[in-house]
């Protein structure tokens, strides 16, 4: 037997407390449910950690209904739209005009900051920078334990275990003989921020022969831009000029389009793969956000996609631990699985749509100009495009 430090007993165990396990926690506080929340980053690695920038319509709601926090609506932007640009063109889609929607530029690490901010208001159990996390008995008796800073070993107990920590999940091998479906691409994105003012008020999605770009941003003063590069591609290769110049060159066209450039503060390559695994569930065990899935960056799903598992899973926790429903744990699966499939869908598809293959022949690259001058010539198309981008409803 190991002598803990301290054994703490709660309703749910929640490993990642990153925005997924955080808006848990915060959902189930509502509902009274006590949850702990432990990760082996600390704040200050979460804070630090750039992601993508753009919220669904639903994924504010839930922040404003659930009293998170009504900040997005003072420092965030409200974005009506975005231009699609290809053939050195740009092509306005209208969300507001197609869908009565808007989606909002607000990065990832205010939400979680957002949400941190909430929790600790509401006095929530939550356990930074600790380290060896173990779960065990996730069938019948979930027992978490983990050290902490000074090396002392404790131990939490509860009804539930949510494994909602991320990319890198253990939680997600404690699931017995599951599926796993992947899609890897030949491409990965380079990401930069610039201090430099705003190239246009919205978001820029660029097609160009030598490959993507997105123009997205942070600030009026902080700029956040991707460009397509090589799997494999060093940051320590590209100088600043030679990252100004390959997006320059990306987003040029005849009606003279240029980026307002800048020193550049940040520069890092991410990882572009599609991931899903199921089930989302084994026993007392359930899975929230990338644990389960990943999205590549393109449409900004990934943070959405796990705000949106995790709305259904306070809804089936609740529901269980509160109304004695056992089935309800049984649906979560299915229900959450319905929308990470389209949410796969909607990125594989902007990504294939807009990025440039190294196996791509004349005929590809001529259907894809073909495919992006259907959408934006066609207001059904635009319209699927508005509808997934400013995403389906939460139910
Ligand atoms: C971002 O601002 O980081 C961002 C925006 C839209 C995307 C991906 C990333 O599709």
């Amino acid at each position: 037997m190991t002598n803990y430090a301290s054994t703490t007993s709660t309703r749910v165990v929640i490993v990642g407390g990153g925005p997924a396990g955080l808006a848990l926690s915060h959902l189930l506080h509502v509902a009274g449910i006590d949850s702990v929340v432990l990760d082996n980053r600390t704040y200050h690695d979460i804070e630090t950690t750039h992601r993508a920038g753009i919220l669904e319509r639903d994924s504010v709601r839930l922040l404003l209904d659930s009293g998170v926090s009504d900040r997005v609506l003072r420092d965030g932007h409200e974005h009506q739209g975005i231009d699609l640009r290809f053939g050195g063109v740009s092509h306005r889609i209208d969300f507001q005009n197609l869908v009565g929607a808007s989606c909002w530029l607000y990065p990832q690490t205010d939400v979680f900051i957002d949400l941190h901010a909430a929790r600790t208001r509401d006095g929530g159990d939550l356990r930074y920078g600790i380290s060896d996390t173990e779960v065990a008995d996730h069938r019948n008796d979930p027992h978490v334990s983990y050290t902490d800073a000074d090396g002392a070993r404790h131990e939490v107990t509860a009804e539930l275990v949510v494994g909602a920590d991320g990319s890198r999940s253990i939680c997600r091998d404690l699931v017995s003989d599951p599926q796993r479906y992947f899609r890897e691409y030949p491409f990965a994105w380079f990401g930069i921020l610039a201090e430099a003012p705003q190239s246009a008020p919205e978001l820029i999605y660029t097609r160009s022969p030598h490959g993507f770009a997105l123009i997205s941003q942070r600030t009026p003063t902080v700029q956040r831009m991707y460009f397509q590069c090589a799997a494999d591609e060093n940051p320590d290769d590209w100088s600043d000029d030679r990252i100004w110049a390959e997006l320059q060159r990306r987003v040029a066209g005849e009606d003279g389009f240029t980026l307002k450039e800048g020193p550049i503060i940040q520069r890092s390559v991410l990882p572009f793969r599609s991931f899903v695994q199921s089930p989302m569930r084994d026993g007392k065990l359930l899975l929230a956000g990338d644990a389960a899935h990943t999205v590549p960056p393109t449409g900004a799903k990934g943070l959405n996609l796990a705000l949106a598992d995790v709305r259904v899973l306070a809804d089936v926790i609740e529901r269980a631990l509160l109304k004695n429903d056992d089935a309800a744990l049984d649906s979560y699966t299915a229900r959450a699985l319905e929308r990470v499939w389209k949410a796969q869908h909607f990125s594989y598809w902007m990504t294939t749509m807009l990025h440039h293959s190294p196996d791509a022949s004349d005929f590809d690259e001529l259907r894809q100009l073909g495919e992006l001058t259907t959408l934006v010539s066609s207001e059904a198309g635009s319209t699927y495009l508005a509808e997934g981008y400013t995403g389906w409803p939460h139910h």
